[in-house]
């Protein structure tokens, strides 16, 4: 056990994170983006002492280095980079090639790669002073290019968890320095969203997915350093 820090821990695969690492007992810092605590954290930091929530858009710096000074001197065992993007809301057509619009590129870069690489910098400290040392970034098999799409779609989305991929490796030297373990993970295809009729048949459970990542997290030593994982661990084509 130790403290955990999540990203974008409000829904979908980040509040499946904090509900299960409260529920084991660990100090959880679950954090959002959002102007009001969502009924979500709320609830959770009801029904556990252990949690606590904190504000933090990866998209906002000012924010980022606020929440590392305010918890400066506090140990985090394990940071995990969870918050992302797949869609802004527009078209499909719109991350197509062909059809793409560029306009929306950016910010798929800048949640999915560059904010988690500025989490990352900044709570380094934190994590380089406990116990478990560990960075865990929820990438994507998107995130491949050793192996062409069915289809030239989703491109900014895949171009941002390449993006996160290659920081986080380059991330690994420094890191490795400080005895910290850093590695990516591919989850799988999960079902995050609200009405369960929108559901696509093979769209895994949050719970069993989450719970799968977090048995192989346990099981992370520094040799993992910079791998590519599925949840059961097994290494990932880049
Ligand atoms: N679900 C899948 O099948 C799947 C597969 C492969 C990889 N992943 C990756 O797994 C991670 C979680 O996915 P998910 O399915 O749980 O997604 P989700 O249900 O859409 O949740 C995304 C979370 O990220 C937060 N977020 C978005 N932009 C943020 C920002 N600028 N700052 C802080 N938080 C922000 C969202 O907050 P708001 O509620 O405020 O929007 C939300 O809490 C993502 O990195 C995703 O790319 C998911």
């Amino acid at each position: 056990m130790g403290t955990v820090l999540i990203t974008g821990s409000n829904r979908g695969i980040g509040l499946e994170f904090a509900t299960q690492y409260a529920a084991k007992g660990w100090t959880v810092i679950a954090t959002h983006r959002r102007d009001t605590v969502p009924d979500s954290l709320k609830a959770l930091s009801e029904q556990y002492d252990n949690v606590s929530v904190e504000t933090l858009d990866v998209l906002r710096h000012d924010q980022i280095d606020a929440l590392a000074a305010k918890l400066q001197g506090t140990p985090i065992d394990l940071l995990i980079n969870n918050a992302g993007i797949m869609s802004t809301g527009d078209p499909a057509s719109a991350q197509t090639f062909g059809t793409l619009n560029h306009d929306i590129s950016e910010s798929y870069m800048r949640v999915n790669a560059f904010g988690p690489i500025k989490v990352a910098e900044a709570f380094f400290p934190h994590v380089e002073a406990s116990k478990l040392k560990k960075i865990v970034n929820i990438s994507s098999s998107s995130g491949r290019v050793s192996r062409p799409p069915p289809h030239s779609g989703n491109m900014w989305y895949r171009a941002s968890k390449s993006a996160l991929n290659g920081l986080m490796v380059t991330m690994v030297p420094t890191a490795s320095k400080a005895g910290i373990t850093v590695v990516m993970f591919e989850p799988g295809w999960t079902w995050t969203g609200k009405n369960e009729k929108n559901r696509q048949q093979g769209q895994l459970d949050p719970a069993v997915v989450v719970a799968a990542m977090i048995e192989t997290i346990d099981g992370l030593t520094l040799e993992d350093t910079g791998r590519f994982l599925d949840r059961d661990g097994d290494t990932q084509p880049w």
